[in-house]
């Protein structure tokens, strides 16, 4: 199979555009020597965890982008993270369950089986497998300095696993296994995605350059971080946020307008982004990617806004009017849980191809197992 060229030094972002000539999508690809070439073998990779209670944050930040990416990505590939939600204390029972809810919200919002590859992480065995052989180039310094390692085992109340510790060289395993060049995330992503860029170029460095593919984060400009609503100078999350201040992607309307309503907003009446204003800042941001505009267009399209109240009006009409349809559509398939599963599988072994070429060139080029070659 053809290797796709190497991102080390790609700018990502800027707007996709049409080759006339070709008749397909093509991307800007700026390289570290300031080159730029429009090139459609853009390889997309995004991880999520399984939870039926993904938010508004996951839903702006991510989702979204995972959705868009569909028509650049060749492929672009998503995977419900499995075997990274068992790092913390969770219920074997459930998993299951909450890998379809995700799913299912997935596809209610837009993803589309036959245009990307969707599937289980613990279905593709090469996900473990490099996470080991990637361990021997990572160093366990930067492992601790991890914030989210930090983070999540202060939270831990028995056993602070060394699974979480090795959270992220799982993560950078998902994505170097399918020499992915750009992974959407959001901004809270970005020192794992840091982590998986130097772990790439230290496999490269020292068993042969062109093995692995540095990839590249695309971090969107406006919603890369959503705040929590109650207390917004913390990002909103369903772990360490407060249950008022995150709106879930399956609230019913009144529930999300009753979150909206209530949001802490700050002294004074102006509505426009300030660092001293953060709640006004978040629902501005909201507003803009729920509309599709600019956030500078939101500021002035409030201008003659009464106060606070009118601006929390319109966000939660705007955001009821972008989730409404996702819960709708996941009520539907939702129930249909064999065929989630057929998904699943399907994306699986579309996953394993593409995952087991690049594992037999790691295990060759570190002279582990059999000559395969
Ligand atoms: P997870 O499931 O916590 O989050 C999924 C995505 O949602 C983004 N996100 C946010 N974006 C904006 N505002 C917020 N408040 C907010 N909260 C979360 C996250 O940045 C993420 O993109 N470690 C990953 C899963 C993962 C992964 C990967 C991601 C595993 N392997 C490989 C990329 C590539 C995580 O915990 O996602």
């Amino acid at each position: 199979m053809e290797r796709p060229p190497r991102a080390e030094g790609l700018r990502s972002g800027g707007p996709a555009i049409r080759c006339a000539a070709a008749d397909r999508r093509q991307w800007p690809l700026t390289w570290a020597g300031g080159t730029t070439r429009f090139v459609g073998l853009v390889r997309i990779f995004s991880g999520i965890q399984p939870t039926g209670r993904k938010h508004l944050g996951n839903y702006i930040g991510a989702i979204r982008q995972y959705v868009d990416g569909q028509d650049r990505g060749d492929p672009a590939i998503y995977c419900i993270v499995d075997l990274h939600a068992i790092t913390v204390a969770y219920e074997p029972s459930e998993l299951r369950e909450r890998l379809y809810d995700t799913t299912a919200i997935l596809i209610a919002a837009g993803l589309d089986p036959d245009r990307c590859i969707l599937f289980r992480q613990s279905d593709v065995r090469e996900h473990t497998e490099l996470c080991w052989l990637l361990s021997s180039v990572t160093a366990i310094g930067e492992l601790n300095r991890m914030h989210q390692f930090r983070d999540k085992s202060l939270a831990q109340r028995e056993l602070v696993s060394s699974g979480l510790l090795f959270y992220p060289v799982l993560q950078a395993a998902d994505v170097l296994a399918y020499r992915a060049h750009e992974v959407p995330v959001g901004e809270d992503q970005r020192e794992h995605l840091e982590l998986m860029r130097d772990v790439a170029r230290r496999f490269n460095a020292r068993y042969g350059e062109d093995i692995l593919v540095v990839p590249e984060h695309r971090i969107p400009e406006v919603g890369a971080r959503i705040m929590d609503l109650q207390e917004p100078t913390r990002k909103m999350s369903t772990t360490g946020g407060t249950e008022e201040g995150t709106v879930l992607v399956l609230d019913d309307p009144k529930t999300i307008e009753k979150k909206i309503k209530r949001a802490v907003t700050d002294s004074g009446t102006e509505i426009r982004r300030a660092p001293d204003k953060p709640g006004v800042s978040n629902l501005i941001d909201v507003l803009a990617v729920a509309r599709g505009v600019s956030p500078a267009a939101v500021e002035e399209d409030m201008r003659s806004a009464r106060g606070y109240g009118d601006l929390k009006g319109a966000v939660a009409e705007a955001v009821v009017g972008m989730l409404g349809p996702v819960r709708e559509r996941y009520a539907e398939i939702r129930p249909d849980q064999d065929r989630l599963e057929a998904i699943l599988a399907q994306g699986a072994d579309k996953a394993s191809a593409l995952a087991s070429d690049t594992l037999a060139d790691v295990r060759d080029a570190m002279g582990v197992g059999a000559p395969q070659r």
